[in-house]
């Protein structure tokens, strides 16, 4: 897997977000069959890219977090099952990398979803034509996820539109949990969307960020507010409940790794203490939601297997030195035992709505949405 310095960008792509003034997709295609992304384990402290050119390279790097977010997660494991198939396109061989791939990151169910679409898309033609099919299924479903983040972006904001009547022009107060801007989808983010479009539309906004140990995805949404000239301001994950206390959140707004039949939402851990706080304090609790989030074989929460990730990810943070290096410094001895789950589930009683692309649908509606939901992932 190589890294480095980024010298291009994707040549499919001239829109989206800029980093220096550069449009990027967090992820993209260089020719002859390489897949160039932003590198998310360096950032905010360096920018580089990454180009994946096997799928043990997109093994590797989903596992590693290069990249993370539950729609980029399957777009990147599409890719990954494709390069497979560019090496050895037997029947095999895509089972073999399709469970290989699955077992990267078991909690997004938009890794199952993007890879069955692949298998589905190849299994009933011959070798010789999978390779080329898997790639261009694994565009399709980059170019469909920034289609499907706008159209979140847009139900999105008319809910920060109807929030900012009641603010009289005073800032609509967003606070969000890890990272579901961007750099968590191809582009646009899930709960980010609304938020980049209500500023570029003038609606007066403040974001609070949760830092969101331990990986510390926050610091992944400060640098995209910033980018973008969002105000924002970086939060303890622990003072989420107390702004809420002091009357300084006006909407909780996440994205989602999956969600349940019953509307049960599993996100990244410490989301589920915000819902409760924004519960006791009445504050609305949204997550926005691509069609293919949603797991309509669980009838609730309950069973979602939550990745356990490395305790290292605790014991360890990365910044910069004094030199302003990037460097990573040890927090924790080795002896002392460390747990890392990295999702937890909110209940459906505490979510007030999920916003899709295809509207705002409360937990109670879901069962009824089903059909348009499944239409749409
Ligand atoms: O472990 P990560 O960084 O992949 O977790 C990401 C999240 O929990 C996001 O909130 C979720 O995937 C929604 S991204 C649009």
């Amino acid at each position: 897997m190589e890294t480095g310095n980024h010298t291009g960008r994707g040549l499919w792509y001239n829109g989206g977000m800029r980093v220096q003034g550069i449009s990027y997709r967090s992820l993209w295609t260089e020719p002859p069959g390489v897949v160039c992304g932003i590198d998310q384990t360096r950032l905010p402290h360096e920018f580089t890219c990454f180009r994946w050119q096997s799928v043990a390279d997109a093994i590797a790097g989903i596992t590693q977090m290069q990249v993370r977010g539950a729609p980029l997660i399957g777009v990147a494991g599409a890719f990954g099952l494709a390069l497979r198939l560019a090496e050895d396109a037997s029947d095999v061989a895509l089972s073999e990398a399709h469970g290989a791939l699955l077992a990267t990151r078991p909690t997004a169910v938009n890794l199952r979803w993007a890879l069955d679409r692949v298998r589905d898309r190849v299994a009933t033609l011959p070798a010789a034509r999978r390779a080329t099919a898997a790639w261009q299924t694994a565009v399709q479903l980059a170019d469909a996820d920034v289609a499907t983040n706008a159209a979140i972006g847009r139900h999105g904001l008319a809910l920060l539109q109807a929030l900012a009547v009641g603010r009289a022009g005073q800032p609509v107060r967003v606070l969000t949990h890890c990272n579901a801007g961007w750099l968590a989808t191809v582009d646009w983010g899930t709960a980010l969307a609304p938020i980049f479009m209500g500023h570029d539309a003038g609606l007066p906004l403040h974001v609070w960020v949760d830092e969101t140990r331990p990986r510390m995805q926050g610091l992944l949404t400060a640098w995209e507010l910033a980018a973008h000239g969002v105000p924002h301001t970086l939060i303890a994950d622990n003072a989420g409940g107390h702004l809420m206390q002091q009357g300084e959140v006006d909407l909780v707004l996440v994205g989602a790794d999956r969600v349940a039949a019953n509307g049960d939402v599993c996100n990244k851990i410490g989301t589920y203490l915000k819902a409760l706080a924004a519960h006791d304090n009445r504050v609305p609790f949204y997550a926005a939601v691509p069609a293919s989030t949603f797991d309509f074989s669980l009838a609730d929460g309950g069973a979602i297997e939550i990745e356990q990730r490395p305790g290292d990810e605790l014991a360890a943070i990365r910044g910069r030195d004094t030199a302003g290096k990037p460097a990573s410094v040890r927090l924790v001895d080795t002896v002392t035992p460390v747990a890392n789950p990295a999702f937890d589930v909110t209940p459906a009683r505490l979510v007030t709505g999920l916003i899709t692309q295809r509207g705002v649908f409360t937990p109670e509606h879901l069962a009824s949405a089903r059909a348009v939901l499944q239409e749409a992932a």
